[in-house]
């Protein structure tokens, strides 16, 4: 049995830090694990300069517990505004290493996000231009379509036409929660590749609605049925290099979360390397993990990958993870895979 596990130290590709005293209570857990993260820019208000992501990521490094070796990787939020020039001159500079795309009104603080593609074509054809990948967040957001459909709707109706119209842009179809999603990133050869997080791996929508409603498994886009769990962790756990980890640990406080109109996100960062490692274990597929968390994401993005490694044990007993963090804003609560984990980072 292998009971000991060392891999590269992963990255997060896809994470929520917030800012002021949540980023103080949030940060090292990401930190303890994972070398670099890419940051999502949605505050309020969003980053969206070049200026604000520079100050932004000087907030994160002061942030960072003495000791802790961790680099944000900075995004910059898509406006109809945003100048091309400012992204280009951002990327050269290293300051920031992708876009998000919000449509308007998909998830938390996207109000600002895009109505109109067909606004923002100036700044795609750059970012394609100079290599700056695209993160999209893969919902629409009308009205008439059924959240449950929200992806796969979004996938036919605007992200294959935008991939049509601009091959050369390269694009990050991000937490991917559908059998559709994983089967159109794996019929794109190229500028194309997918997040999945640790949750989405775990839970299907019955962990949300069956017995009560369990506000913490709530996040967007929201959890589907198992059949698209399973062609998800098929996805994850099969070696293949476009599919890699973005957790989408995204904390809000409990009475934020425990409301009558609950916020969205599922808080991981404290277990995801243990949840993962028990993912992985169970589809026979430990050898797998290292290229889902720590190899995968920095070839698509043209980075190295990490010098220091991370090692995982397995233990005869279960796992007790803390059930909450304290943070300066208030207690977050940690995603409960509700299952016993018998890993652990050393
Ligand atoms: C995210 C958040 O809280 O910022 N929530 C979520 O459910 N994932 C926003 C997002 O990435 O959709
Ligand atoms: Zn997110």
């Amino acid at each position: 049995m292998t009971d000991t596990l060392t891999i590269r130290r992963p990255d997060d590709w896809h994470l929520h830090l917030r800012d002021g005293e949540m980023l103080k209570g949030v940060l090292p857990e990401t930190a303890r694990d994972f070398a670099r993260a890419i940051i999502m820019p949605n505050l309020v208000p969003p980053i969206v300069t070049a200026a604000e992501a520079a100050a932004y990521r000087d907030r994160i490094l002061a942030a960072l517990p003495e000791g802790m070796d961790f680099q944000p990787l900075m995004t910059l939020y898509l406006t109809e505004s945003t100048d091309p020039q400012d992204v280009a001159a951002a990327h050269a500079d290293g300051l920031i290493t992708a876009v998000k795309l919000y449509p308007a009104g998909a998830t938390t603080n996207s109000a600002s996000g895009v109505r109109d593609l067909d606004n923002i074509q100036k700044v795609l054809e750059k970012m394609a231009e100079i290599g700056c990948p695209l993160c999209i967040h893969g919902e629409v957001t009308t009205d008439t379509v059924d959240i449950f459909d929200r992806e796969a709707v979004f996938i036919e109706t605007v992200l294959d036409p935008l991939r049509r119209r601009l091959p050369e842009l390269r694009v990050v179809s991000e937490h991917i929660t559908t059998k559709n999603g994983v089967d159109y990133v794996k019929s794109a050869n190229r500028n194309l590749a997918a997040t999945i997080t640790t949750h989405h791996l775990m839970i299907n929508r019955n962990h949300i609605l069956v017995g009560g409603i369990k506000p913490h498994y709530y996040c967007l886009p929201v959890a589907k049925r198992e059949v698209h769990r399973l062609a998800l962790r098929v996805a994850a756990t099969s070696g293949d290099s476009r599919f890699f980890l973005g957790t989408d640990s995204a904390p809000h406080t409990d009475p934020n979360k425990e409301s009558a109109c609950g916020c969205a996100g599922v808080f991981s960062a404290t277990n995801t390397m243990a949840c993962l490692a028990h993912v992985f274990e169970q589809e026979g597929a430990l050898d797998q993990l290292e290229g889902f968390t720590s190899l995968h994401g920095p070839a698509y993005y043209g980075l190295p990958v990490n010098v220091g490694t991370l090692t995982l044990k397995k233990h005869t007993h279960p796992i007790k993870f803390p059930a909450r963090i304290e943070t300066g804003e208030g207690p977050v609560t940690v995603f409960d895979p509700g299952l016993d984990i018998y890993w652990s980072v050393e």
